[in-house]
């Protein structure tokens, strides 16, 4: 492995390339991540960087927005199978049609998504800026795909917006339960909970805190408790146990799991480097109207 990270770290200067990282890949990968993180740090990071090459380790739509943020930028996304669940629950022609169903009302589109669907959409989210995004908007009715679970968290945010969601959701965060919080409560009464808003709504509100995987870490960071069970994929657990070894990190599920964030592995991302491949390639319409989507979202979290 060490001979590898060499490898990659040695491409990486050579080539003037950078590797993103988001906190749910394979812990190792942080060996030769010049960033790490959620997905707005990630977008801003690739927006940001002078370097020619980005090496996204994370899944597809996160490449694609790099891409579509910096498009005179190489972006390589080292396994291309990597998906995203919620990202494939709507297409073009699904979004087109929740869209008519509710004319002239804003369309929030949350980053997991493709660049077709962001194309289509007023402006972008990621789990820790779609409360403020919503907000922006100043309207009392707001459309919000394709995550329902988000979508309807923020909505419990405000007194004042009605947000109506499309029927997507995150199998790995959909799929936690109410009964699933209530036990672990029950065996650690003192343990912070932190969950990540894709959980659904009723979850998320019996958490101590709630907000990206990012917001999760800083979160621990900030506080001088000793005890946290994790709501979210384990690779934030990971980290945790990781860089807090003086305090205990109960994840909520056993390997709870998200595949395509695993399937990235350091020897694809040295394959990546060396053969530039596979390269994010996208139509330059298509590019325009999601960069538009994105970089409003941008401007309003700064
Ligand atoms: P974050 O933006 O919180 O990192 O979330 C991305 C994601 O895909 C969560 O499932
Ligand atoms: Fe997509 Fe869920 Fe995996 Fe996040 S955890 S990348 S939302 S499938």
């Amino acid at each position: 492995m060490k001979k590898i990270i060499e490898e990659i770290k040695k491409l990486k200067n050579q080539k003037n390339a950078i590797v993103l990282a988001h906190s749910y890949q394979n812990i190792e990968i942080d060996e030769v991540a010049d960033f790490v993180g959620d997905s707005l740090y990630l977008s801003q990071q690739a927006k940001k960087t002078n370097a020619d090459i980005i090496i996204f380790a994370g899944v597809y739509f996160m490449a694609q927005t790099a891409k579509i943020i910096s498009p005179n930028k190489k972006v390589l996304l080292p396994n291309i199978n990597a998906g995203c669940l919620m990202a494939d629950m709507i297409n073009y022609k699904q979004m087109r049609d929740f869209k008519s169903k509710y004319p002239n009302i804003p369309i929030v589109c949350y980053i997991n998504s493709t660049a077709e669907v962001k194309a289509e959409c007023d402006i972008c989210c990621t789990s820790s800026n779609a409360l403020q995004i919503v907000k922006s908007l100043n309207s009392d009715r707001v459309l919000f795909l394709p995550d329902q679970n988000l979508g309807k968290w923020v909505e419990n945010q405000l007194s004042n917006v009605q947000v109506i969601t499309y029927e997507g959701n995150c199998p790995v965060h959909h799929n936690i339960k109410v009964s699933d919080i209530e036990e672990i409560r029950n065996r650690y009464p003192n343990a912070k909970i932190l969950i990540h808003p894709e959980c659904k709504p009723e979850v998320s509100k019996l958490g101590d805190y709630v907000g990206s995987t990012s917001g999760i870490i800083n979160y621990v960071k900030n506080s001088s408790d000793n005890q946290f069970i994790i709501v979210t994929e384990k690779g934030v657990y990971d980290r945790l146990k990781r860089d807090y070894p003086d305090k205990e990190f109960i994840l909520i599920k056993d390997n709870l799991l998200c595949e395509s964030m695993k399937l990235t592995t350091l020897e694809e991302i040295l394959n990546a480097l060396d053969n530039e491949t596979t390269e994010i390639v996208l139509d330059e319409k298509i590019r325009q109207a999601s960069a538009n989507c994105i970089e409003r979202m941008l401007k309003v979290s700064k």
